[in-house]
């Protein structure tokens, strides 16, 4: 027997060794961990159960049958993360630069079947170079397979991608397929094509980060959900997603244990905003203080500022955030923004995330460019992703609440469960200035008039009042109870259930 161990433990050695001791200095010494070390920061200490470590491919092509590596490219298996079961699968860029290969493809599918099949979130680690060349067909077909996997388990099992090297070809679909792709940065990049190809066909001269790197895909691309420094931060930051995340569209939200009281009154809430309405303020400063602890795991946050969307717990359970950022461009809602909290939205609502909603909103961008780019549909993608929501939706208006903006953001009209606002908001279907400018048009010429027209205006709309008469607000509360409020009503709407009709599926407008 012991014989029989040791040459099982001598093949083992050899499959932790990956691609050999030269390719693993190579590795590190571009600042990247391998594809084992990655899986052990990542999940708890120990947990890790590793599948098909000998699995090898099976090619004959181009003199690959002498070219075998067990493991074939990717670390698969599953562990745990603060004790919760999730299943993952780390390319070994050591190993034919992680390419994938039929065999590869295998290993993948098979742990996305058990994680869809055993209801429990997937992680994969991005550093690979697309499919193994030397495969051909054999390669792409292993794409698809795992491609098809990846929609089927949408809504159903968060999956999560991390981009640690590069990414490329057929590589970067099965992360645009999932809820959320993270990023190291300077260490990956992703792109369809590479600079190389690029060149060929465009003539345009970029390097890889230029084309494909975490600047440009946090930023302009808006690919990729955040960007870390390092490997090791990049890590230890999935563990922290993975506590705010259920295991799956059936099971309930995380709870953990709060010392932060749900009942905290914070007077610096009622001097938050300026005197002047036409002043901005950190909304950011809101959500730390009405969030447990203050912990808050923003998504996007280098991409359309003007909207901030994340993760935070109110009384120890996972709420998703909504919130309008009136330090940019006063908080108006573009293209950009649109799709942004649609699809954190649509996250929220898929995992039955509830969603509070911070309102501060002069309105949708005006102009070409926005009409143009489609601001419409754009627009329509987060009004449809509100109103078909049926999570507990809990919205609060702080400040503007203009027009159709007023609508989208989880109004009263598209099933806000509990829509507050403070004394300072101001709900009307534009500025005062720009109503009465346009209602008595003919009167513009003076000056005096129109100042009173303005104020007329002022006086009947800048205020929640109007709202709250017809019942679009439930209630005026003060700023300074603000998270003891929200967690009241979060509580009792604990058990809320509400059914769309039945359909296939929607058709948002994409
Ligand atoms: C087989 C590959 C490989 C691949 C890299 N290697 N990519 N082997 N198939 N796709 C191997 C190299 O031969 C090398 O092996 C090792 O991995 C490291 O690669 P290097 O080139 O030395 O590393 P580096 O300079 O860091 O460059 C990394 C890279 C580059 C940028 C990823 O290797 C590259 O451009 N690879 C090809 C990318 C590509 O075009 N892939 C196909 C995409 S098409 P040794 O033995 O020397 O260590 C595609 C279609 C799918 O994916 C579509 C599905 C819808």
């Amino acid at each position: 027997m012991q014989e029989i161990i040791e040459k099982l433990e001598a093949r083992r050695a050899e499959a932790r060794a990956g691609g050999g001791a030269r390719r693993t200095a190579a590795q590190h010494a571009r600042g990247k961990l391998t594809a084992r070390e990655r899986v052990e920061i990542f999940l708890d200490e120990g947990s890790f159960e590793e599948f098909d470590m000998f699995v090898e491919h099976r090619s004959t092509d181009f003199g690959m049958e002498k070219s075998k590596i067990p493991g074939d490219g990717v670390v698969t298996g599953w562990g745990t993360v603060n004790g919760r079961v999730v299943y993952v699968f780390a390319k070994d860029f050591t190993v034919f630069g992680g390419s994938l290969s039929e065999s590869h493809a295998r290993k993948i599918t098979k742990i996305q079947d058990m994680a869809l099949q055993n209801r429990a979130p997937i992680i994969g680690l991005f550093d690979a170079g697309g499919a193994r060349i030397q495969e051909g067909v054999n390669a792409l077909g292993g794409y698809g397979e795992v491609f098809q996997r990846n929609v089927l388990a949408s809504g159903v099992i968060p999956q999560i991608s991390v981009i640690m090297g590069p990414c490329a070809g057929g590589d970067v679909y099965s992360p645009a397929m999932t809820d959320f792709i993270f990023m190291v940065r300077d260490t990956s990049y992703m792109f369809v094509t590479g600079p190389d190809v690029v060149k060929t066909v465009t003539n345009e001269t970029v390097t890889a980060e230029e084309l494909g790197g975490a600047s440009v895909h946090t930023t302009r691309s808006s690919i990729a959900d955040k960007a870390f420094d390092n490997d090791v931060e990049t890590l230890l930051q999935m563990r922290r997603l993975i506590d705010f995340l259920p295991s799956s569209n059936t099971s309930a939200i995380p709870e953990i244990p709060c010392l932060d009281d749900a009942e905290r009154i914070d007077i610096s809430l009622d001097t938050l905003i300026p005197a002047n309405p036409n002043q901005p303020y950190d909304m950011k400063e809101l959500i730390h203080k009405i969030a447990d602890d203050g912990d808050f795991f923003e998504i996007q946050e280098a991409h359309a500022k003007n909207i901030i969307v994340g993760f935070a717990r109110m009384g120890g359970r996972t709420i998703g955030i909504v919130a309008n950022q009136p330090l940019v461009l006063a908080g108006v809602i573009d293209s950009d923004a649109a799709r942004k909290a649609a699809r954190f939205v649509r996250f929220c609502d898929c995992f039955n995330i509830p969603i509070v909603t911070l309102v501060d909103v002069p309105g949708f961008l005006p102009g070409t460019a926005q009409e143009y780019g489609g601001l419409i549909k754009h627009g329509a993608k987060l009004l449809f992703a509100f109103a078909e929501a049926t999570v507990p939706k809990i919205t609060l208006i702080t400040r503007k609440g203009y027009g159709g903006a007023y609508v989208v953001m989880s109004s009263k009209h598209i099933r806000g469960d509990l829509n507050y606002a403070w004394p300072s908001a101001e709900i009307a279907v534009m500025g005062s200035r720009g109503a009465a400018e346009i209602i008595y048009r003919s009167e513009l010429g003076d000056k005096d008039l129109i100042a009173s027209r303005v104020k007329d205006y002022e006086d009947r709309f800048a205020n929640p009042f109007v709202a709250a008469e017809r019942g679009f607000l439930d209630e005026i509360i003060t700023p300074h109870s603000t998270r003891k409020r929200i967690a009241r009503a979060l509580d009792m709407l604990r058990n809320k259930e509400l059914k769309n009709p039945w359909k296939k599926h929607d058709n948002i407008p994409l």
